[in-house]
């Protein structure tokens, strides 16, 4: 018997759906259920041959169980290396380097000391910062949000320098990106699973949460074709099975703002029916597919190893 099992927290539609899904779906020798741990011993086989963690970004036991896990021989979706390695600005990085239009963002230090530190543990940058160099390479609107984060959390839009001042100040020792804010025509949220299927969903982040995705809103051909593109090259190189690519678009380019989204919202109640019944089936039979599929993670004992995906859709 292949077990998969869902590790999820306080959502309450999407990792039911999952479940009932995968066991409709009555593949033989495989089913799913939400998944049971008691104190984790190391090394120890989890009888999981796949898990989708939907909330180990909150809970770091967690974490440390999944990376167990993996060790073990249970394929994790997503890989719980590659996530604890990653941030957003570094994202940025890597995907502007790729090709994909990214708008201009810079790394601030922490406002304030972080703790246990002094003015002594600073003492290799330079201080004031250009700040004029920064105003004059992000422009305003500007968004100050932080290096690695979710859920809109600390995220504030700024139109000049006395705004921006009285933002940073109230981000206290949080690091933060400033980012050059993009006054778009459109947004794109697409899910990407299995780093092989794109779903977009037009999106209107300035309306009220329930009415976000909007229902009508048609995609043009070309923008669709490069928008698919971009996903599959981002969530391609940075390994994740199941994720979530933001584009702000303006005058026709769909700049990239949010991709690290692991554990994105498939909420019936924010995303709707349609987006609910696209994500509970194309995730269901990803994890079919991989529980069936003859990977055998936690083989190699190098840490690149680990991060490495231990499958590619593109390969
Ligand atoms: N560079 C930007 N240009 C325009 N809007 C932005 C930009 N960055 C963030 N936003 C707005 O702020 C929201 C939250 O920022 P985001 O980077 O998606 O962080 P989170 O991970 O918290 O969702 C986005 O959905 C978008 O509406
Ligand atoms: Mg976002």
């Amino acid at each position: 018997m292949k077990k998969i099992g869902i590790l999820f927290g306080m959502e309450d539609t999407f990792p039911w759906a999952l479940i009932d899904r995968i066991n409709t779906l009555a593949v033989e020798d495989v089913r799913a259920e939400a998944l049971r741990t008691d104190a984790v011993r190391m090394a120890e086989p989890t009888g999981y041959r796949l898990i989708l963690d939907r909330i180990s970004q909150d809970v770091p036991f967690y974490r440390a169980m999944l990376k167990n896990a993996v060790l073990s021989g249970t394929i994790v979706i997503n890989n719980p290396f590659w996530w604890t390695a990653d941030d957003k600005f570094f994202n940025y990085a890597l995907a502007s380097r790729m090709g994909i239009a990214i708008p201009n963002t810079v790394l601030l230090p922490h406002f304030k000391h972080t703790p246990g530190t002094s003015d002594r543990s600073y003492r290799n940058l330079t201080y004031p910062l250009d700040w004029d160099a920064v105003f004059q390479y992000i422009g305003f609107p500007a968004f100050l949000k932080p290096y690695s984060g979710g859920g809109w959390k600390s995220v504030y839009k700024v139109h000049n320098p006395e705004e921006f001042f009285a933002a940073y100040h109230d981000t206290e020792d949080l690091c933060m990106t400033l980012q050059q804010g993009i006054e778009f025509d459109d947004y794109y949220r697409c899910y990407v699973v299995n780093q092989s299927k794109v779903h977009i969903m037009p999106y209107d982040p300035r309306r009220p949460h329930h009415e976000r995705y909007l229902k009508n809103a048609v995609v043009a051909g070309s923008m669709r074709e490069r928008v698919t593109n971009d996903c599959l090259t981002i969530c391609r190189a940075l390994g994740y099975d199941l994720n979530t690519v933001e584009f702000a678009c303006k005058d026709g380019v769909p700049y990239a703002i949010d991709f690290l989204n692991p554990a994105p919202d498939a909420d019936v109640n924010s995303v709707g029916p349609d987006n609910f019944e696209w994500i509970v089936q194309n995730a269901a039979e990803m994890c079919i597919s991989r529980a069936i599929s003859n990977e055998q993670p936690g083989s190699h004992f190098h840490w690149s190893g680990f991060l490495k995906p231990s499958f590619s859709a593109a390969s």
